[in-house]
């Protein structure tokens, strides 16, 4: 199976990789309007080229990872070449509808991965056609098996998702940051507070996600009376963290309701 991505900047280039190292696509045809700039992804199983109308010809699998307002020109450019074939779209804001409008006979999947896929952890959330049949969706599903996990969800939540798992680590990178200030703050070297800092989050993200802990058994599990950890949280709650982390994914999520009404108004 050929897979094109089109369109690899950030997320696109991510999406490549992982396809590229898994054993799922006989090739990887990458695109981008500048490809000079992929040398690192060059290997004897990925072609770069910023022609999309080759990429589409020849793939199977078919990756949208432009941006939203670049949207409406590589559709018209690939549309001839994806009749019966899958598209994945990744573009925040492009709805299925506005995506079958222009490629009225491909097999549509929209989906929000996140940077995580750089290192084969993206979750990616998807939402498949009406057109799309089992088989194609197990397709679907096993490219984005090749960069991280993924989940279906109803397109109605596809704006939110945007906003939790897609910026989501934008935000995780910030409380990292804020945790390795807090380190140097009560003493802890830079190198020694990041490690500490990262290694605290993925040991926690893993008990909560593969040990089937719920968030709050685990608080309490660290959390004893009068001890440092209660200490800790009450000047978390009086900052007001959880409405603040609330508040940035509904701030988001509205942000990515506009952009998708603009889109739509334009259309
Ligand atoms: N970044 C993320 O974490 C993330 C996560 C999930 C979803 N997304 C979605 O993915 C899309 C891309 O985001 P991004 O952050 O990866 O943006 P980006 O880094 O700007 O990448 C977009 C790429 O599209 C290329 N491009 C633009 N027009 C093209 C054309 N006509 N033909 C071929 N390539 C073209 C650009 O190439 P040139 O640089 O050569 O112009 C650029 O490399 C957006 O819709 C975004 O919402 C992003």
């Amino acid at each position: 199976m050929i897979v094109a991505v089109i369109g690899a900047g950030k997320i696109g280039e991510a999406v490549a990789r992982g396809i590229a190292h898994s054993g799922f696509a006989s090739q990887v045809i990458v695109t981008k309007r500048n490809p000079s700039t992929l040398k690192s992804l060059r290997s004897p199983k990925v072609l770069i080229t910023s022609d999309n109308r080759e990429a589409a010809k020849r793939a199977g699998v078919i990756i949208l990872a432009v941006k939203a307002g670049d949207a409406k020109g590589v559709l018209e450019e690939v549309a001839e070449f994806t009749e019966g074939k899958i598209v994945i779209s990744m573009m925040a804001a492009i709805s299925l509808r506005m995506l079958s409008e222009s490629l009225p006979k491909a097999k549509l999947v929209r989906s929000m991965p996140n940077i995580a896929a750089s290192i084969g952890e993206a979750i990616t959330a998807y939402t498949p056609g009406k057109e799309v049949t089992r088989k194609d969706l197990a397709t679907a599903r096993s490219v984005l098996s090749t960069f991280g996990e993924h989940i279906e969800v109803p397109e109605s939540l596809m704006n939110a998702v945007t906003a939790l798992s897609g910026s989501g680590p934008a935000y995780i990178a910030v409380l990292i940051e804020a945790m390795v200030s807090a380190g140097l703050k009560v003493g802890i070297p830079r190198d020694i507070a990041l490690k500490l800092a990262t290694k605290t989050l993925t040991g926690t993200a893993d008990m909560l996600s593969k040990n089937g802990v719920h968030p709050a058994e685990l608080r309490d599990l660290v959390t004893t009376p009068a001890g440092t950890t209660i200490a800790g949280i009450y000047e978390l709650e009086k900052g007001a963290v959880r409405t603040s982390i609330m508040n940035a994914v509904e701030a988001a999520t509205q942000a990515a309701e506009r952009v998708a009404k603009k889109f739509q108004d334009d259309e």
